[in-house]
């Protein structure tokens, strides 16, 4: 399938989804994590993992969350950077980033800025970022080396990478599914 197809298939598959289930958020992240959490953002999180229990983040960090969907990652990582850091919340769907913004600001944070952009086109300059988290996005892009060049590319030299993220080996599914069209969103 050509790389256009794919992103097509993922834009609408995504563009489709307001809502999700609590359970979700709820299976990944503990009870005390999600309390400073607007529930809105609770209810949309269409997450892989919690990678952010194993992130460094630091006081002050400048972070990058690629696909912030509803806003979950990037709320928790502003509130762990806390008001000396930022965090460039990055979507290529506006109805995404409209989410995370308004999560954000229901909990008052005025350090989450939002970027409509590819991630496999990220238009910041180079070594800007010190923090680059995606929970769930990656595995979704027809160009996963382009999107990890351009993490190398925007990550100061010593920054971090922090990815929760699904694989599949050729063999563990079967070639109909495979390389059927809505494998890439599902
Ligand atoms: C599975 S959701 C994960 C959302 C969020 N990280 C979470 O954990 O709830 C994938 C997100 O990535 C976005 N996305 C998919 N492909 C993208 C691309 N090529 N560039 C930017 N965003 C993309 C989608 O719009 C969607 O918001």
């Amino acid at each position: 399938m050509h790389s256009d197809d794919v992103k097509d298939i993922v834009r609408e598959a995504y563009g489709a989804i307001d809502s999700s289930t609590e359970a979700v958020a709820y299976k990944l992240y503990s009870p005390e994590e999600l309390a400073g959490v607007p529930r809105s953002a609770i209810e949309r999180a269409l997450d892989v993992g919690n990678h952010l229990a194993f992130a460094d983040i630091e006081r002050g960090e400048t972070i990058l969350d690629l696909g912030c969907g509803g806003g979950i990652d990037s709320i928790l990582a502003a509130q762990r950077t806390g008001p000396g850091g930022r965090v460039i919340a990055l979507d290529f769907l506006p109805e995404m980033l409209e989410r995370t913004a308004a999560a954000a600001d229901e909990v008052g944070l005025d350090n989450v800025q939002t970027l409509e952009a590819e991630m496999e086109a990220i238009p910041l300059p180079e070594a800007s970022i010190d923090h680059v988290i995606s929970n769930g996005v990656i595995n979704l892009s027809p160009r996963k080396r382009r999107v990890l060049a351009e993490c190398a590319r925007v990550l100061r030299p010593g920054g971090k990478l922090s990815v929760a993220d699904l694989t599949v080996g050729d063999e563990e599914l079967p070639p109909e599914i495979l390389t059927h069209p809505a494998t890439w969103a599902g």
